[in-house]
């Protein structure tokens, strides 16, 4: 028996995570009467939601027309034809009302003349299905939506009397012998103290894993929690080689710098001083999809045409844009210039380079956000006692790319989501289950070995060789060798696990036990997504493979699932959804409009 005291709590449902996706569930959970705990590692107005800048997507048509089947379009076409159309039509068509909720909840939207939601241009976003111009669709709080978004969900959660519990680390799932998620374990981090968290319902919300990158956009608290509890509890990951680099990370920082940017009018230019996207997506130029301006600069920088003493990067100008559309739209990203790259945005172009900035893979669930257990027999199989939202799920929405601003809508709709759907399966009368002594033992022997790990490797030396690992050979472009050396080195690197040093013994505010837990989340992910990438033998959305340039609808159009048991991972697939939630009599999309064909901008 384990020598840790265990405090125990009770609930209908526990939240993992208090970002966008995990307040909107809270909210939604406690709305409904649902006993709510939130249990989450940061301060929730902390979490990495509060970096996301230039907006959410829905198809308001406050600025111009706009339909949900155009969105529906677009995000189709911008997921490579990976996206699962049940998903992708739910996304789009339930984003107006996901938005409008948060209006009302009180999110402080910026407004047009008339009053209405301010909406800007992003990459990818289009009219007509695909055939007319750029739409405004990203509702916009300035470039400070996810900020916005985060104060007014934690406010209105705790209205509802959800309870929280902060600075709370979970460490790893409660499962019974028959497979049903019974709760979480969690770590305080102020006092030291073990707590089991029981519940009916376990929703995990605890983001992506950009930290497994050298240089990331992503908080340094994003390190792929639950998709690591999840892998320990023997469930797959899905679709993990498919990693997005945002185009416009500050050259050096890794910083962010909005997409709206290129929506408010923004444009890159090469060391020729070319607007060099009007070559390569002559329609929609600077605001092509993600992956495709990420490719572009990253050619143009191969090709020798990269800016700065090292030819290195590229430029992004809003000096020809008014100082008061700069004040008013892009008053953050102007700071951020000034701060991390010395620029004044009024003068001088911003120095940037493609960053890993979302994991598109991560914990398969449907549209419900219910986690999937897939076998050969049911691939919709469901993980009873589990959900996942936000940038851990993988529902599939987002397919082998996701369109900038789909992110935060994905975050709202499915944290909705999940909330309804908990709001019918979770009996509010029925007995929380008993936590499985077995589990909730291995989970407190795993938590006391890392504790006291006397190994040889700092857990910083080890990081590094991983991030440095798969920001070279899990990059923009990948080749079969890039991919067979990441998995070789990956599998060395994760073979150091066991051999790892924490020098600090004690429980409180343990920041080396806690990095080293966290890089215990890291190290699946990184090893699901290389090896994941190494065994996909096309390209298609952020998975550029030079060996195989081209999509192969017929054999590849299909979810990876990845299972890791430390070094080793064991590839499975399952179909892509194709069919929609609606029939096209009862006024759902044409299917003819979505058929898979050449993606081009
Ligand atoms: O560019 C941005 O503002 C990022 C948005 C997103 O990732 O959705």
């Amino acid at each position: 028996m384990s020598a840790y005291k265990i405090e125990e709590h009770s609930y209908d449902v526990v939240v993992v995570g208090a970002g966008g996706a995990g307040l909107r569930a809270t909210l939604g959970m406690a709305e409904q009467g649902l006993k709510t705990a939130c249990v989450t590692k940061v301060f929730p107005t902390r979490s990495h939601t509060v970096a996301a800048q230039g907006g959410i997507a829905a198809s308001l048509s406050n600025m111009g027309p706009d339909h949900w089947q155009w969105h529906m379009y677009d995000t189709v076409k911008g997921s490579d034809w990976l996206g699962d159309t049940d998903a992708m039509e739910y996304l789009a068509r339930e984003a107006p009302k996901a938005v409008y909720e948060l209006e009302h909840y009180g999110v402080p939207f910026s407004r047009t003349e008339e009053g209405k939601i301010y909406q800007r241009p992003f990459g990818g976003h289009t009219t007509e299905f695909g055939e007319g111009p750029p739409v405004q669709r990203t509702c916009a709080a300035a470039d400070r939506t996810g900020h916005a978004m985060l104060h007014t969900l934690y406010g209105q959660s705790l209205k509802q009397k959800a309870e929280f519990y902060i600075e709370y680390f979970a460490t790893d799932l409660i499962m019974s012998e028959d497979g049903v998620c019974q709760g979480v374990l969690a770590w305080k981090l102020d006092d030291g103290s073990l707590h089991l968290f029981s519940a009916k319902m376990v929703v995990l919300a605890t983001g992506g894993y950009g930290r497994a990158y050298f240089s990331a956009t992503s908080a340094h608290t994003c390190t792929g929690d639950g998709n690591g509890m999840v892998a320990r509890a023997g469930l797959p990951l899905q679709d993990m080689e498919f990693v997005q680099f945002h185009p416009t990370g500050i050259y050096g920082a890794g910083c962010l710098i909005t997409e709206g940017a290129r929506g408010e009018g923004g444009y890159l230019t090469n060391s020729e001083g070319e607007r060099f996207m009007e070559r390569y997506a002559p329609t929609y130029k600077d605001l092509a999809s993600r992956d495709v301006v990420s490719r572009c600069m990253t050619m143009e920088i191969r090709e020798g045409r990269g800016v700065g003493p090292n030819k290195d990067h590229i430029h992004l100008h809003l000096n020809h844009l008014p100082p008061e559309t700069l004040k008013l739209r892009l008053p953050g990203i102007s700071e951020s210039a000034r701060v991390f790259a010395g620029v004044d945005v009024n003068k001088e172009p911003i120095p940037v380079l493609p960053t890993v900035h979302y994991n598109m893979g991560g914990i398969p669930t449907n549209y419900w956000g219910e986690v999937l257990n897939p076998t050969a027999d049911d691939p919709n199989r469901v993980a009873p006692g589990l959900m996942a939202v936000g940038e851990a799920a993988c529902a599939s929405v987002h397919g082998a790319n996701r369109l900038g601003s789909n992110s935060l809508i994905d975050l709202v709709v499915f944290g909705r989501a999940a909330a309804i759907r908990a709001g019918k399966v979770v009996d509010p009368e029925a007995p929380v289950p008993t936590a499985n002594k077995a589990s909730l033992e291995k989970a407190t022997e795993r938590f006391d070995r890392f504790r006291n790990l006397n190994g040889a490797v700092p857990t910083a030396e080890l990081r590094m060789e991983m991030q440095k690992t798969m920001q070279e050979d899990a990059a923009v472009f990948r080749t079969d060798k890039t991919l067979a050396d990441g998995c070789r080195k990956m599998g060395e690197v994760a073979g150091k696990m066991g051999d790892l040093k924490v020098t600090d013994r004690s429980l409180i505010w343990n920041s080396d036990l806690m990095e080293t837990l966290e890089l215990d989340n890291l190290m699946p992910n990184a090893m699901a997504t290389i090896v994941s990438a190494e065994a996909r033998k096309e390209s298609r959305g952020a998975h550029a493979h030079e060996d195989y340039p081209d999509r192969d609808d017929k054999t590849w159009r299909k979810h990876t699932l990845a299972m890791v048991d430390g070094a080793k991972v064991t590839l499975d697939y399952r179909p892509v959804v194709t069919d929609p939630l609606t029939k096209l009599e009862d006024g759902g999309i044409d299917l003819k409009k979505i058929a898979p064909k050449a993606r081009v901008y």
